[in-house]
């Protein structure tokens, strides 16, 4: 088991099968850089391509609507299992190879500038274009890391999965490259930060907060279900907020084509679902669970089977009772009853009419789901950027490594990463 140290000496990450643990180390708080001396104006979407000369970007006039009620009765339907799904809109052949996203870009491309937050296998920088100007993020994994900690596959379909995706609440992959040490990822910068640093210092969100987040990764989940897609690492650091305040879904990581079933124990302890942990094959239903963790810990600011020993969490995972705090909402507790269901034949989102069904619990009695899709919702916090788009305040402060991307020598493990 390989368990990855996370914020406030929580372990969150599992990635089997390497069992190892690792030191958690100190936040450093470094002094902020003075690389965020431009004043550039955000513009509403991030959506230019790192090549393209800036261009102006239409501000959508938002629709300032408030989460509306709607007024009709909704009939939630349990106990049927998911059969019969049409199959995607998508040839399973694009899925398996996804666009090609090789051979755009290079290091000489980008300056690189801070780091914004580090993995399991490498870690995430701002960098700047120099052909636009513009900002992006520069996922960088170190190919010997990938292949000692058996990632191989799973960093294939990182690569493969987010190109393909293309959704208002996923983050937007331009194109990679490798060196012979490191493979890249060039993505948009969404620099309101993760939901986790957002959560751990509010503690907790108000329901309607976790209601707003939960309605916009519901869509997203839904969305990556369409196209056979599991997600498999649904948690507060994967969530990252725009500077609107709406959600983008970020790591692919275990992301996976499965139209069918699937048997890797990944994820991260709190968040993975119970037939994961049991090793039973599984399928996209371990979404659904996961989802209600996640709208566990925005309302109460933890997970509910957290323990500091991972495998007492397992242990709760498997066995224990689902309690709630007093101030859980009636309806908040019946989604997540039905959500955190270790009974796969009546676990919400698994039934007969799959993401419907959690859509119209009476929870979400009042979101207006197109609203949400086309983020004509207001959002329950902005988050505050004032130095334009390469504002990292929102950002916590790694320390910064000797790196030493671009170099092209022996490359013992390139065959595996040909995509790149
Ligand atoms: N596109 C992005 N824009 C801004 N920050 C990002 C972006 N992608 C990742 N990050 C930051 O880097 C962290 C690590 O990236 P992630 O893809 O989650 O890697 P890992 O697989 O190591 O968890 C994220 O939790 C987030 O804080
Ligand atoms: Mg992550």
């Amino acid at each position: 088991m390989y368990v990855d140290p996370q914020r406030n000496n929580e372990v969150r990450k599992l990635n089997l099968p390497a069992i190892q643990k690792t030191e958690i180390p100190k936040k450093h708080q470094q002094e902020q850089s003075n690389m965020n001396d431009n004043n550039q104006q955000v513009s509403d979407e991030m959506e230019i391509d790192p090549d393209t000369e800036q261009q102006e970007v239409q501000k959508q006039e938002l629709e300032q609507s408030q989460i509306q009620h709607n007024e009709q009765t909704v009939t939630t339907k349990e106990t049927q299992t998911h059969t019969d799904k049409p199959p995607p809109a998508v040839s399973t052949k694009f899925l398996i190879l996804g666009k090609k996203t090789s051979g755009k870009y290079n290091l000489t491309d980008f300056q690189i500038l801070r780091t914004l937050g580090t993995g399991s296998f490498g870690r995430v920088h701002l960098i700047r274009s120099n052909h636009n100007g513009r900002f992006y993020a520069l996922k960088v994994l170190k190919k010997q890391t990938i292949v000692k900690l058996k990632q191989v596959e799973h960093t294939n379909d990182e690569r493969r999965m987010l190109s393909v995706v293309s959704h208002p609440f996923i983050i937007r992959m331009w194109g990679t490259f490798q060196d012979s040490k490191q493979i890249f990822m060039v993505m948009d910068y969404i620099e309101g930060g993760e939901i986790f640093t957002l959560l751990r210092k509010s503690k907790r969100f108000p329901n309607p907060v976790a209601k707003f987040y939960a309605a916009e990764i519901c869509l997203a989940l839904e969305y990556l279900h369409s196209l056979n897609i599991i997600y498999r690492d649904l948690k507060p650091e994967n969530i990252l907020l725009d500077k609107n305040g709406h959600v983008k879904l970020t790591d692919f990581g275990f992301a996976k084509f499965v139209p069918d079933v699937t048997y890797t124990l990944c994820g991260t302890p709190d968040y993975i679902a119970p037939e994961v942990v049991s090793t039973k094959p599984y399928n996209k239903s371990v979404d659904w669970w996961s989802f209600g963790i996640l709208i566990y810990e925005m309302l109460a600011g933890h997970t509910p089977f957290y323990d500091s020993n991972t495998l007492k969490t397992y242990e709760k995972i498997l066995n224990a009772p689902l309690k709630f705090p007093s101030f859980f909402h009636e309806d908040a507790k019946d989604i997540l009853t039905k959500l955190i269901n270790r009974d796969l034949t009546k676990r919400l989102g698994n039934l007969q009419d799959g993401s419907e069904d959690v859509k119209k619990h009476p929870w979400f009695s009042e979101v207006i789901w197109d609203k949400v899709l086309a983020r004509y919702i207001e959002t329950s916090y902005e988050p505050p950027i004032h130095q334009g788009q390469g504002d990292t305040s929102q950002f916590e402060r790694y320390p910064e490594e000797e790196i030493d991307y671009g170099i092209q020598g022996e490359d013992p493990y390139g065959f595996l990463f040909k995509e790149f």
